[in-house]
């Protein structure tokens, strides 16, 4: 573990322009430096280097970051080994702190699930190249299924040898630990003793994104095997849901081409890999989930699925493409012919034909829902109704309102259908499901805020849900000037008029401290509540504190919030409200935010007694009620005016 003091000083060393010089060419533009994404492919730069702040941000694909994280992105290092680069490249002696075995074992079980991951990685390479077994077994089943040598050692094939614990011997005999062993489920406990999951198996390793070992999936080689595929289970650094296998060699091929390949396998990964086409990644198997696809719209907007030609799925399959659509991604797709996978099909033509197959073939994915279900429908009025329903369905997912109208306009040609008809089903769709959100969000929503409020600056669209717009708000407010001072008029103890200077971010915390309100948004609270701690002891963060933690998510967040361009709400021009001072406009900002969040309470708090009264029989209750309900609907009254800019701020 690296120690709090060291960590300091390698950030205090690792000035941003030096770390990111190193790969990319910076040119000087005002106090910023700007050059072409090391991340993206780009022709005119828009990756863009604050030393003052001591962050990059690129504009075109959205990667941001501190210099540790520039490292880890770049290099695919992990926090540690990134850390450790610059040290050396700082000349910084690194002392390994002494922790308590608590600590330690705490935050050392994920780097020992990592290392006993990495051995176990070795041990099934070692045995498919040198031992007789494996290379007559293993190595002998992948080269005559046509794996070339330089792809079976791209991807770290192995073997795992007929043997009931050959894995766990060796491992235990260097030391290993068996409880780690066992929660990354590279062995199971008996009774008695431990065995190895995957036996007589070829291996075939799953990588995270900065390329280390997390997991694993064996094939079998013995027809009579009731399995053939056996996977890791879930550990702690194991995510099914949140892993895609060969993402980590794809990255790169992904932004050059803007395009992924969606496979179903492990060995449709390295065909095509091998046949040259690297832009592809697996959901090894299990649908796919919205953190994949999350995963695969950091590099690119299009997707392209690959079907088995004789894929019994595929109708299964139009269910999990919705998601897809919901994450405003371009969905496209191809159909292998019929008893060929992608892997089978690569393997049997030339890399031109397999090329020359794709580009023929690929098709809009509603297009191919269309027809596809089309095809059964035959005359029948009733199935024909439902099938413009589903595909309707599909198309209302689209976030982009001309994107969807039109493949409304397409989609009725093709099904011969009114056009009109259609859009009257997708507005009806579109309608029920904002009625089904608004109703599982509940009422303490910024929705539900009177049209009168209107943020003083507006954030950069980045697909963020709108109610935690107003917690980012506030989280900016805290960082951009929570040091800055303001001037608060308030009545001193003898009722007198007086005013106050403090601290934007004491007066902040303890506005919302003394009304009990809390951050909803998970991240954001932990920020505020950190923020707090720093305010309780009557200190303030420093300036890098949160784009420099060590918690990757807060880190994250707080490079993408200070480096966001905020403008002013054209509405507030619009109403004449002109900001006349940096200090006028903070006033405003702090007292707009803080509003805003005491409304929200306010209308929960109202819901929450609307109820009350609603089941209450008991007159003198319901009496008191009605007063309490009386008095808070009086402060939301002034609330909601003080947010419409009608009341001058205290
Ligand atoms: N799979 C699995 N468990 C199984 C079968 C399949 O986890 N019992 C997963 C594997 O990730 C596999 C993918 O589903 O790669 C696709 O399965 P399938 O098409 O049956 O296997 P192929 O990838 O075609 O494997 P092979 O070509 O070796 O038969
Ligand atoms: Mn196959």
């Amino acid at each position: 573990m690296i120690s709090k003091n060291d960590i300091d000083k390698i950030f205090e060393a690792a000035l941003i322009e030096e770390v990111v010089g190193d790969f990319v060419v910076l040119k000087k533009r005002g106090t910023n430096l700007l050059g072409l994404c090391p991340f993206h492919n780009e022709k005119t730069p828009s990756f863009t280097v604050s030393p003052a702040k001591g962050i990059y941000k690129c504009f075109g694909c959205g990667k941001a970051g501190n210099s540790v994280n520039f490292v880890m992105e770049h290099e695919h290092y992990s926090y540690p080994e990134a850390l450790k680069y610059l040290a050396r490249k700082y000349n910084i002696e690194i002392e390994e702190a002494e922790a308590t075995p608590e600590q330690l074992i705490e935050e050392n079980t994920k780097e020992s699930l990592m290392v006993v991951s990495h051995f176990a990685w070795q041990f099934f390479t070692e045995r498919l190249h040198h031992t007789d077994e494996g290379k007559s077994v293993g190595l002998s089943y992948l080269r005559q299924r046509g794996f070339r040598d330089d792809i079976i050692e791209k991807f770290g094939l192995g073997y795992s040898p007929d043997a009931r614990d050959a894995l766990y011997t060796s491992a235990v005999s260097v030391g290993h630990n068996p409880s780690f062993l066992e929660k990354t489920g590279l062995c199971i406990k008996k009774e008695t003793a431990y065995i190895d999951r995957f036996r007589a198996r070829v291996i075939f390793p799953i990588h995270n994104q900065t390329g280390r070992v997390i997991g694993f999936g064996g094939r079998a080689l013995k027809k009579e095997e009731k399995a053939k595929y056996i996977n890791s289970p879930e550990s702690e650094i194991y995510n099914k849901s949140k892993v895609l296998y060969g993402l980590f060699f794809a990255k790169k091929s992904i932004i050059v081409n803007n395009n992924c390949f969606l496979v179903e396998g492990y060995t449709d990964v390295i065909s095509f890999v091998q046949a040259g086409i690297e832009n592809v990644v697996s959901s090894s198997g299990t649908s796919l989930t919205t953190e994949q696809i999350r995963l695969i719209k950091r590099f690119t907007n299009n997707i392209t699925i690959l079907y088995d030609g004789d894929a019994a799925g595929i109708k299964a399959s139009f269910r999990g493409i919705d998601m897809i659509l919901e994450e405003g991604m371009n969905v496209r797709v191809v159909l292998f012919p019929d008893g060929n996978d992608p892997d089978s099909y690569a393997r049997m033509v030339s890399t031109e034909e397999l090329k020359k197959y794709i580009t023929e073939n690929t098709q809009d994915f509603i297009r191919f829902k269309t027809n596809i279900l089309n095809a059964d429908v035959a005359n029948d009025p009733i199935k024909k109704s439902e099938l413009i329903k589903d595909i309707v369905t599909s198309v209302s997912c689209i976030p982009d309102p001309i994107y969807r109208s039109v493949y409304i306009k397409e989609c009725a040609s093709l099904l011969q259908a009114e056009e009109q008809a259609l859009l009257s089903t997708l507005n009806r769709i579109r309608k029920e499901r904002i009625n089904k959100k608004v109703k599982q969000q509940g009422s303490n929503e910024l929705e539900e805020l009177p049209d009168t409020f209107v943020p003083v600056t507006t954030p950069a669209n980045d697909g963020e849900p709108e109610n935690h717009i107003l917690e980012k708000d506030l989280i900016r407010i805290l960082l951009s000037y929570g040091h800055k001072n303001i001037t608060i008029e308030k009545t001193d103890e003898r009722g007198l008029p007086a005013k106050f200077e403090l601290p934007v971010a004491h007066y902040i915390i303890n506005d919302l401290t003394n009304d009990e309100i809390e951050l909803a948004h998970t991240l954001y609270s932990k920020m505020f509540c950190e923020y707090k701690s720093f305010t309780e002891q009557n200190k303030l963060p420093s300036e890098h504190y949160f784009t420099q933690h060590p918690d990757a998510d807060i880190c994250t967040a707080a490079v993408n919030i200070i480096s966001q361009p905020y403008r002013l709400s054209d509405k507030w021009e619009k109403k004449n409200i002109f900001v006349v001072t940096e200090e006028d406009m903070l006033h405003k900002t702090v007292h707009q935010v803080l509003y805003a969040l005491k409304l929200k309470e306010i209308n929960k708090m109202l819901k929450d007694i609307e109820i009350e009264i609603k089941n209450t029989s008991n007159e003198e209750a319901l009496f008191e009620l009605l007063n309490k309900y009386k008095s808070i609907k009086d402060i939301q009254q002034e609330l909601a005016e003080a947010l419409g800019g009608r009341i001058i701020l205290k």
